[in-house]
């Protein structure tokens, strides 16, 4: 007899089991298969609820306990995995159209009572503990089916809009944000390194013959591919060695950066807008059990937030206009921790109250000073102007700020012109031997493009409400934590 999911055995009725054309000769026996949530019982009769993973929901299992065994009743605990045949039935308990009335019952794993999962309300610093079992969690569960739906929703709106999926090294000699914050690949002998009269180490002789780091960012491959499709997005993993533990990094996470050609400021800010909204939307039309959910358990204003950001536009905001409002907040009497100069990159703080307190709604900052900025962001015409003052040179940059999160993307339309570009690898001393390559973009049939990088665990911390960041990839990577 074939299994059924139990996401699709709870969207029919009983009768509607029964026509279906594989279960039809059963006359209504159904076979599931998974892990036993909870057990109860009352005067002869117990409740299994039992999850398979397909839904948030529990199918309920009812049987009598004098037609099994007390040995197999015994072994029916929290976390064991069953195989139950029965008849599918309406159900008279509220909250679910039918269950099973159990006619057979298999234990195929027992779990004992060392089952680190077995209380409920257990603290997410715990559950981290055991991160190699807390995708059995109804939490984690849920977080894991919408951080596939995001996946899925982000494949889908790039193939719909004509975007390649374009494959870029994890393995690479280059430094995409030029902030040193790479983790070295090496073959080489660790204990034994050979060096030159400079103390340098030698590299020739390493499996790449130089040296070679996992990659930050996508993006300068990702232009390669923008300048010769068109459009194309990388998905896939990035590496950062920055020694930040908070709530919103990765040492190791996964980004999306879509690259266009021809692509202005205006459209790039239409683009990041357009798509975290798809996702949102997906995600509002997709997972809802998931949602409701975690609407109920962790965020009590998560669907809210979510309907509230499809349906307003996100402000559009100059870095210097955002200092304005800033300096003026402070001049009112607002505390902050950190100074906001014209200059400075701002902090969490400010940029929360400008997301949280002042629009109240997410912000699409852009022409943030160059200083502030990776080199390869293309270079304002035009000072800006703060107090009648002409502050320094801009940059085409824009960081979507979100509400709870911070920042979410950041992105920029690129410097295409290769004399510009080259003034600013050699003002901020980038190893020129290294971007040959990327330079060709501007010195063959240049064009003016753009692109951006959204974090995919900060998206699914929007999507799910959840706080940390550590809880919602499956394994975290963090400074002095590699565990599983
Ligand atoms: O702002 P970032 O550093 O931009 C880039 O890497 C560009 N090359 C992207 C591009 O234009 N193609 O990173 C992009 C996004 C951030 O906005 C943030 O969401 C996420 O990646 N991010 C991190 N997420 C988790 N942990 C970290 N340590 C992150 N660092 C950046
Ligand atoms: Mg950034």
């Amino acid at each position: 007899m074939k299994r059924i999911r139990i996401s699709d055995l709870l969207a029919l009725t009983a009768e509607e089991y029964r026509a279906l054309p594989e279960y039809r000769d059963m006359e209504g026996t159904a076979l599931v298969k998974g892990w036993v949530r909870s057990k109860r019982g009352s005067k002869g009769i117990f409740f299994i609820a039992l999850n398979d993973g397909s839904t948030i929901k529990n199918v309920q299992i009812v049987g009598d306990d004098d037609k099994f065994d007390a040995d197999t009743l015994r072994r029916i605990t929290t976390g064991a995995c069953l195989s139950v045949t029965g008849k599918l039935v309406e159900s008279p308990a509220a909250g679910q159209n039918v269950e099973i009335q159990a006619q057979d019952i298999q234990i195929l794993g027992d779990c004992d009572n060392t089952y680190p999962l077995q209380k409920k309300g257990a603290s997410w610093e715990y559950l981290r503990t055991v991160a190699h079992l807390r995708p059995r969690t109804n939490t984690f569960g849920a977080i894991l089916r919408i951080r596939h739906n995001m996946a899925m929703a982000i494949h889908t709106y790039f193939h719909q809009h004509g975007y390649f999926y374009f494959h870029t090294p994890l393995i690479t000699a280059s430094d995409c944000e030029g902030a040193g914050q790479m983790f070295q690949v090496t073959t080489k002998n660790l204990y034994d390194l050979r060096k030159d009269e400079n103390g340098n180490i030698i590299y020739t002789d390493d499996f790449f013959g130089k040296q070679t780091s996992l990659t930050v960012s996508g993006q300068l491959e990702g232009e390669l591919g923008a300048t010769a499709l068109g459009a194309i997005y990388t998905f896939g993993p990035t590496f950062r060695a920055e020694n930040s533990n908070t709530p919103r990094h990765l040492a190791e996470f996964w980004m999306i950066e879509p690259e266009v050609a021809f692509m202005d400021l205006e459209e790039l800010m239409d683009l990041e807008e357009d798509f975290i909204k798809y996702c949102v939307r997906w995600a509002l039309d997709n997972c809802r059990d998931d949602l409701e959910f975690l609407n109920k358990m962790v965020d009590k204003g998560l669907i809210e937030r979510l309907q509230g950001v499809i349906n307003e536009d996100f402000v559009r905001l100059p870095y210097t206009e955002g200092i304005r409002i800033l300096q003026e907040a402070i001049k009112a009497g607002r505390k902050f921790e950190f100074p906001c100069q014209w200059g400075d990159d701002l902090a969490s703080e400010h940029e929360r109250y400008l997301v949280e307190e002042y629009f109240r709604k997410p912000v699409i900052m852009t022409h943030y000073p160059k200083k502030i900025k990776a080199f390869y962001m293309k270079i304002d015409d035009e000072k800006p102007v703060l107090d009648g003052k002409q502050m320094e040179q801009t940059v085409q940059g824009t960081d979507v700020l979100f509400p709870s999160i911070g920042e979410i993307i950041g992105g920029s339309v690129r410097e295409e012109s290769y004399d510009k570009l080259m003034g600013e690898i050699e003002s901020r001393g980038i190893p020129m031997k290294d971007m040959t390559w990327y330079l060709d973009t501007r010195k063959y049939g240049s064009c003016p493009h753009a692109g951006f990088g959204l974090g995919f665990e900060r998206l699914i911390l929007f999507v799910t409400g959840m706080q940390n960041i550590r809880d919602v990839i499956p394994f975290p990577r963090t400074p002095r934590n590699a565990e599983f």
